[in-house]
């Protein structure tokens, strides 16, 4: 079994990828905290976890979910965790070993465009496609690596494993939704709230309404919404949007 979070498509592209080369099956984590998929459906001989890195460690649901027990007690034989990045996984990998309770088998971390659209420009055009072919070979490899049950871990650098620490403690705080807004551009397609895999969208009258005060910050509302009418204050104003969809690569789920 294959477990994945994504925002904006690169995580699960990467994690269907995988799951067609070994004949794994996929499940998001947002749909078993929607209740639309069962939790765990017994023991299986592979356990994977594919998510991207957040401020150097996990999403918020990622950390929550490798913490649970149930998860923890169903892990199968072999372990392995590829972290989805924009440049650099920092200590992700021990984030996780330690979120997890022990090391997977095989961890390691794939280079995909960037979306962290409140941060910076995403990756766009061109750019995106040519990060995302290199990024098809290296999970090609991997899988292989995945199915002759390969040991192989990412360790962090000194460096990195500093990074981590400062900054993974500021993704509680910036995960705030309070500078959400919806502009006049919108056109009450409700994909906003559809998309969220936190369930922090409500549509009230048309429009998208933020209701919870932090949620996962996967940027799905804004860089997904069909009419780009979503800002974040105005951090997000005049920079590109980015989902893997608008590739081309991947469905709209
Ligand atoms: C809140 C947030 C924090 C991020 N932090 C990092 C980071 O520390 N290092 C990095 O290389 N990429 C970072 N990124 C970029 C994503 O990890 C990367 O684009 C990932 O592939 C997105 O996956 P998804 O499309 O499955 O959501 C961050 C993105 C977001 C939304
Ligand atoms: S996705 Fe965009 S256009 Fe659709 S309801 Fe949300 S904000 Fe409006
Ligand atoms: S509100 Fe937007 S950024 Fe936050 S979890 Fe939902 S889709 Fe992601």
């Amino acid at each position: 079994m294959i477990y994945y979070f994504s925002g904006t498509g690169n995580s699960r592209y990467a994690a269907e990828k995988i799951a067609r080369q070994t004949g794994d099956r996929c499940v998001d984590i947002a749909d078993i905290y929607k209740g639309e998929v069962r939790s765990v459906v017994g023991k299986s001989d592979v356990t994977g976890f594919v998510f991207p890195v957040y401020y150097g460690g996990l999403p918020e649901m990622v950390r929550r979910f490798v913490s649970n027990p149930e998860i923890k007690g169903h892990l199968g034989g072999y372990v392995f965790a590829i972290i989805t990045c924009g440049g650099n996984p920092q200590a992700a990998g021990e984030k996780l070993t330690k979120a997890l309770g022990r090391e997977p088998d095989l961890c390691a971390s794939v280079k995909m465009p960037d979306n962290y659209v409140i941060a910076y420009a995403p990756a766009t055009g061109r750019e995106a496609i040519s990060v995302l072919r290199k990024a098809d070979s290296k999970l090609s490899g991997l899988s292989d690596r995945i199915l002759n049950r390969e040991t192989y871990i990412l360790r962090a650098t000194l460096p990195q494993k500093i990074a981590s620490t400062l900054m993974y403690p500021l993704y509680e705080p910036f995960r705030t939704t309070v500078f959400f807004k919806a502009t006049d551009k919108c056109v009450s397609c409700g994909r906003c709230a559809a998309n969220c895999p936190d369930g922090a969208i409500k549509i009230v009258r048309g429009r998208p309404k933020w209701v919870k005060n932090r949620c996962q910050h996967c940027t799905a509302c804004i860089n997904r919404c069909p009419s780009e009418a979503i800002q974040f204050g105005r951090l997000t104003e005049n920079r590109g949007r980015y989902n893997i969809m608008k590739l081309g690569q991947g469905d709209n789920k």
